[in-house]
């Protein structure tokens, strides 16, 4: 049994679940069967996030190259998406937890989109944990869309560009009112960002294992939230200003 400190949280946690390709060439079955088991870990993970206090939980489900993947990979992917939806809901509800989504949902199949937003729409007011899913998600095109905005209001005169600044800049992003990632974990030993969260991250403390994400337990997890808790995050600062100053865990 893995010890975590529950004074020491990290208030957001977010995955780059990989590995579900290599897990089924592993077990020499189809990547769609891969992805299957993936979503079992997914309700693992959740679980065990609402169950010892963890307030953010973000998952990167689908990215904006994942579109450039074989048809029928793409659609079991969309369909999966919208099985879990129907099962979880229940326990969305029961558990408090609210769905939010970052990335180009108007991308999705419509049906699974249609799903989607009610989901997100039904579980509006729980406020235990919140769990947003990556779909459709690229960090570049996150930026480049804040931009657009940002000059668009600008022209419209809704803001000036000397109030442009980290903060404001934060809120055209899809993240808008969630704080960054204390910790992102990524399975299956790749050690890359991979277009994620890339302006969140900046100060995120990472954490790679050789876990497939289909084999990721809750021990994994909880390894995961003990190699943070080990750490020292001093935010550009150093040890000795660290004393003085509090921040989030
Ligand atoms: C990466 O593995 C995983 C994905 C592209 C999709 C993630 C989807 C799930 C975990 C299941 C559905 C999600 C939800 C929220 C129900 P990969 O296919 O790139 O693995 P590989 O690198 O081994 O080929």
């Amino acid at each position: 049994m893995i010890k975590i400190d529950s004074n020491k949280l990290p208030r957001h946690i977010a995955i780059i679940m990989d590995g579900n390709g290599r897990w089924a060439q592993k077990h020499t079955i189809g990547r769609i069967r891969g992805h299957r088991k993936g979503a079992q870990a997914v309700r693992t993970v959740v679980r065990a996030c609402r169950e010892i206090g963890v307030k953010y939980l973000t998952l990167f489900a689908f990215s904006i190259e994942n579109w450039e993947r074989p048809e029928k990979e793409v659609q079991a992917l969309m369909l999966l998406l919208e099985e879990y939806l129907i099962k979880e809901i229940d326990e969305l509800q029961e558990q408090g937890i609210r769905l939010t989504t970052i990335g180009d949902i108007d991308r999705l199949h419509p049906q699974v989109r249609e799903k989607l937003l009610q989901v997100k729409e039904s579980t509006l007011k729980n406020d235990k944990m919140i769990l947003n899913l990556a779909l459709s998600y690229g960090g570049k095109d996150e930026i480049i869309r804040a931009v657009k905005k940002i000059i668009e209001e600008n022209k419209n005169g809704k803001i000036d560009i000397n109030e442009i600044n980290k903060e404001t800049f934060s809120n055209y992003l899809y993240t808008c009112g969630i704080p960054d990632p204390d910790l992102l974990i990524r399975t299956s030993g790749e050690y890359r960002i991979s277009n994620f969260m890339l302006w969140q991250t900046a100060y995120t403390e990472l954490y790679f294992t050789e876990v497939l994400w289909p084999d990721f337990t809750r021990d994994d997890l909880f390894k995961a939230i003990a190699s943070y808790q080990k750490r020292e995050r001093r935010f550009g600062l150093t040890s000795e200003q660290l004393k003085e100053k509090s921040f989030p865990n």
